[in-house]
């Protein structure tokens, strides 16, 4: 039976993988998280003791890491600084995490001879043109944009030069924007389902053109369970599910899902240096490793999503305070005429 360390399992996709995982594999997962802000031992309830345990960890720290790493069989990669605008407002923690991090971990894979797939984002490509023909491939060159996006590209060269350095066998996925369950209140989509709960106005970054590729963090899941089975050491991966759309429609389709006019938003500040399309060719992984996603219907993914943050107020109510605070404490300014702003 296969034992994996599954770093970040507290946050967003790392919990949603170890509940995949639990599911669909007989595997033994071990958790180290922090537990910064973003982690959340709530999202890692129930889980059958005989075959989940959890550590609470910095992944910075190397005499822990080792230590995790030598009874295992694989790492599965997740623990991040994860939030663009986190990264604006502050990049340190997201070099430490990110590019030390990985680093702490790919040294005690090749001290020990582990397996290691490291979880990465399709926001090492930088951005498209709205027309423009070609989606990202594996081989787009990086070109990141942000703070945390040029850390996370870091770390995906780290890995693939511990892989020709040094022989260790790693692989690489790239996804785009994942959406679903405990996913922090931060973050676009529960944002704005959120707000409209206490009685706020959804945020539109600018004009909300931007487009995202949006996948079911179940999919992403079922995806890296496949490249860990399945992948070729070495080998980069795109993860994504056909699913762009720009972020005004998402907002509006919030709205409308959950009875409200879909014009009764804001237009707030912009992102600085905000990537304005997102999209992935994921033809490799879907030939050579025969995945497809399952979840291709986003408004009925989407509704699921509203339908959970409705039914799991005491998961993300610690969380919300807090967000808006820091939202409201970087400026963030209601660029007033839109369509439906107050008179
Ligand atoms: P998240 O912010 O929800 O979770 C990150 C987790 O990492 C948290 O539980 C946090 O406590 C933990 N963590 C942070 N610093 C740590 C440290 N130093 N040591 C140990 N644990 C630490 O992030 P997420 O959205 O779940 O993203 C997870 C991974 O997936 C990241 O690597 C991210 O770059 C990547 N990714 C995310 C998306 C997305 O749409 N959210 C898409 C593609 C790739
Ligand atoms: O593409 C993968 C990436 O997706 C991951 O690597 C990141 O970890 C993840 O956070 C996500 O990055 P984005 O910056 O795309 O996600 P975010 O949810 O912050 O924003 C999605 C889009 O929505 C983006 O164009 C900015 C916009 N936005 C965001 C917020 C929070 C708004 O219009 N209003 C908002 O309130």
């Amino acid at each position: 039976m296969m034992q994996i360390l599954v770093t970040g399992g507290a946050g967003f996709i790392g919990s949603n993988f170890v509940h995949y995982v639990m599911k669909h594999s007989d595997f033994q997962v071990t958790v180290v998280d922090k537990l910064t802000y973003a982690g959340n031992l709530a999202s890692l309830a129930n889980l059958p003791t005989e075959r989940f345990r959890f550590v609470q960890g910095d992944i910075t720290d190397a005499q822990l890491v080792d230590r995790l790493v030598r009874t295992v069989d694989a790492v599965v990669h997740y623990a991040a600084e994860s939030h663009n605008d986190n990264s604006l407002a502050d990049p340190g923690p997201f070099l430490a995490t990110n590019i030390m991090g990985t680093y702490t971990l790919l040294e005690a894979v090749r001290k020990h001879g582990k397996r290691f797939h490291h979880i990465s984002t399709d926001e090492v490509y930088g951005d498209l043109a709205l027309d423009d023909p070609y989606r990202f491939t594996e081989h787009t060159p990086y070109n990141p944009s942000s703070p945390y996006s040029s850390t996370k590209a870091g770390s995906d060269l780290l890995v693939r030069a511990w892989v020709r350095s040094f022989g260790v066998a790693a692989t690489i996925s790239n996804c785009s924007n994942n959406y679903g369950p405990y996913q922090h209140v931060e973050k676009f989509i529960p944002r704005q389902i959120t707000n409209i709960i206490d009685g706020i106005r959804p945020k539109l970054y600018g004009s909300g053109e931007n487009v995202r590729d949006w996948i079911h963090a179940d999919d992403h899941s079922s995806a890296v369970l496949t490249i860990l089975e399945k992948g070729v050491s070495g080998e980069t991966y795109l993860i994504g599910a056909d699913g762009e759309h720009n972020n005004k429609s998402v907002i509006e389709a919030i709205l409308s899902g959950m009875g409200k006019s879909a014009d009764d938003y804001d237009q707030v500040t912009d992102r600085p240096g905000h990537d304005l399309r997102y999209a992935i060719d994921s033809t490799k992984l879907r030939t050579e490793l025969g995945w497809t996603p399952s979840h291709a219907d986003f408004t009925a993914g989407l509704a699921a999503t509203i339908h959970w943050y409705q039914a799991n107020e005491d998961w993300w109510r610690p969380q919300k305070t807090a967000t808006e605070t820091k939202y409201a404490a970087a400026g963030e300014q209601t660029l007033y005429p839109t369509a439906a702003a107050p008179q």
